[in-house]
């Protein structure tokens, strides 16, 4: 059997996230058992819930144990198989982890799904076509529930829950708005994933001058926001939002470091009589298969370009990682393995 790249959470960090708290090993592969499944993993995903993983407090997740594999998203291909479900060759996606190869038990209903590249990139179901592309979905559809014509904002607006995002929202014929970092980043969400405006919230110092540009950007007001950045953007978008718009609150990720993500107005919520709700994808599996087969739609027919930064090799797993908490992926943040 193989020997298997591994990287443990090794110690919690206290504030910042840094390397020393992974740790890489490697195990030789026992053999297979009934009904398991061996995969070569080709790309890990690497996802902004896994730093909330990394600490030990409350939660809507079990924290990461220590000494263990990191969880994570995995595409790859079956290469031995003692189940009848899967076969050598298969491709297929599931919850690897942070290593090389995973063993799979093929009786735990969904632990791995078999894809179909003809259309679809295998990476592209850890992204577009993946949990982050059913986030975007989720928030869009289920909270926001847009009308066309309506004004919509995203912030980490080419990030991949962002970037399917804007796909998502002009099909249902939204001016769609993004709020990203860095001209380089507003420059792609205009011109290659189709949003009417990009505010780079990077030019602006505090809340009212950045507020002041998302008001140029939306001179109609924003009927819907998708949040997943908190903190200054936050404060920026709550004076710009409409009588009865919505937010479908995704993430945070300003916060995620520990830094505290206040709200400075709340009671903006009142006067602009705000639905405010916030969401785990995880928690929805029902809508999974419609929004998935809407995405693998939107990218099998060129409307959904997505972009992915790659990270080689297992090792770079973690500087990747600390990267993507800081904004330096561009598109959907990946690690090569295979
Ligand atoms: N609720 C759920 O079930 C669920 C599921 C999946 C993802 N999420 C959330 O969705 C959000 C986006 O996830 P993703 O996978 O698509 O990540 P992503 O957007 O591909 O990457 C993260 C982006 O966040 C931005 N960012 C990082 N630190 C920031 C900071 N301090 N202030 C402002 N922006 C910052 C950066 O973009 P810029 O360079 O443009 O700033 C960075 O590229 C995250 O908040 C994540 O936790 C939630």
């Amino acid at each position: 059997m193989p020997i298997n790249h591994q990287i443990l959470l090794d110690n919690r960090p206290t504030g910042e996230a840094s390397t020393s708290n992974f740790k890489l090993v490697k195990n030789e592969l026992p053999e297979l058992k009934a009904n398991q499944v061996l995969v070569r993993h080709d790309f890990l995903s690497l996802d902004p819930y896994m730093r909330g993983r990394m600490n030990d407090s409350k939660s809507y997740a079990v924290p990461q144990a220590l000494g263990q594999v990191m969880g994570g998203g995995t595409v790859g291909q079956v290469l031995d198989s003692r189940s009848d479900k899967f076969h050598p060759g298969d491709k297929v996606v599931g919850m690897g982890g942070w290593q090389e190869y995973s063993i799979v038990d093929a009786t735990q209903v969904g632990a791995l799904r078999k894809v179909d590249t003809t259309h679809v990139a295998l990476s592209h179901y850890l992204g577009a076509v993946g949990m982050p592309g059913v986030t975007a979905w989720y928030g869009l559809v289920k909270i926001i529930d847009p009308k066309a014509g309506q004004t919509l904002l995203v912030s980490a607006a080419t990030g991949a829950v962002g970037s399917a995002f804007a796909a998502l929202s002009k099909a249902r014929g939204c001016r769609t708005v993004g709020i990203a970092g860095g001209p380089e980043k507003c420059a792609y969400a205009v011109n290659e994933l189709g949003f009417d405006a990009c505010v780079d919230y990077k030019l602006y110092q505090d809340a009212a001058s950045l507020s002041a540009a998302i008001k140029l950007a939306c001179p109609d007001g924003v009927d819907g926001y998708y949040e997943n950045v908190g903190s200054m953007v936050l404060n920026a978008v709550m004076p710009c939002l409409n009588a009865f718009a919505s937010i479908a609150l995704c993430g945070m990720i300003a916060g995620y470091d520990g830094k505290p993500v206040p709200m400075s107005n709340p009671s903006l919520m009142l006067l602009s009589r705000l639905k405010i709700q916030g969401f785990i994808v995880s928690e929805h599996m029902d809508i999974w298969p419609e929004a998935l087969a809407e995405l693998g739609q939107l990218v099998a027919t060129g409307k959904l370009k997505p972009r992915e930064t790659v990270a080689m090799g297992l090792a770079s797993a973690p500087e990747a990682f600390l990267g993507l908490l800081k904004g330096k992926n561009f598109g959907k943040q990946l690690v090569k393995l295979g």
